[in-house]
């Protein structure tokens, strides 16, 4: 078998037991499987516990809890963006931060369509969350480089991160 086979063998097994077994929630595999796909097994995995709903949610709502979470972020980011924007007085740095929430609302539109896609359960069809990464670096690399906001790139990057593997996991079982 080869690594690949095997590795959706397991997936479908982890979902299939899911799928069987739906009141034990999200188990410790499955948070494995999906958050060792991303850059940060940790961190994915602490970033879907933050949320006390998925302990005992099924996969169609970890898909809504990874989304929500992504939604929540970008909102926040969004507002601080536009404050850097509004508290600076260098004209450059005040059109770079314009850039930054012209980005993050680009993100928050395409987790809008998201979520709407997720709760059809038209996991096949969410594919614009990769974009959020581009974005996200696009106005991190408009900044200067001691810019107090490359935590928020690294964090929107984990968290989009997370929520791509989720959504690309229940494509196997729902399509
Ligand atoms: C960015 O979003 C994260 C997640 O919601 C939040 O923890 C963080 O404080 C935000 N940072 C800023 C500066 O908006
Ligand atoms: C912008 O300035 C306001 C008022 O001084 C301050 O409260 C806020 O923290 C600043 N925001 C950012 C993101 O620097």
């Amino acid at each position: 078998m080869s690594s690949v086979t095997f590795v959706a063998s397991v997936a479908i097994l982890l979902v299939a037991s899911a799928i069987i077994c739906p009141s034990n929630g999200i188990t410790e595999d499955i948070l494995a499987a999906i958050c060792s796909q991303t850059q940060n097994q940790e961190t994915c995995e602490a970033i879907l516990e933050s949320d006390p709903r998925t302990g005992s949610a099924d996969l169609p709502l970890l898909s809504l809890i990874s989304l929500d979470l992504l939604s929540k972020q970008a909102d926040e980011n969004h507002s601080s963006f536009v404050q850097f924007r509004e508290n600076s007085t260098d004209l450059d740095l005040k059109r770079s931060f314009g850039n930054c929430v012209k980005g993050y609302s680009d993100m928050q539109g395409k987790i809008k369509v998201a979520l709407e896609l997720s709760q059809k359960r038209q996991y096949k069809r969410i594919n614009e969350l990769g974009q959020l990464i581009k974005l996200a670096y696009s106005c991190e690399n408009g900044l200067p480089s001691n810019s107090p906001t490359s935590g928020i790139t690294e964090t929107m990057l984990l968290t989009s991160q997370t929520a791509v593997y989720v959504n690309q996991f229940l494509i196997t079982f729902f399509g």
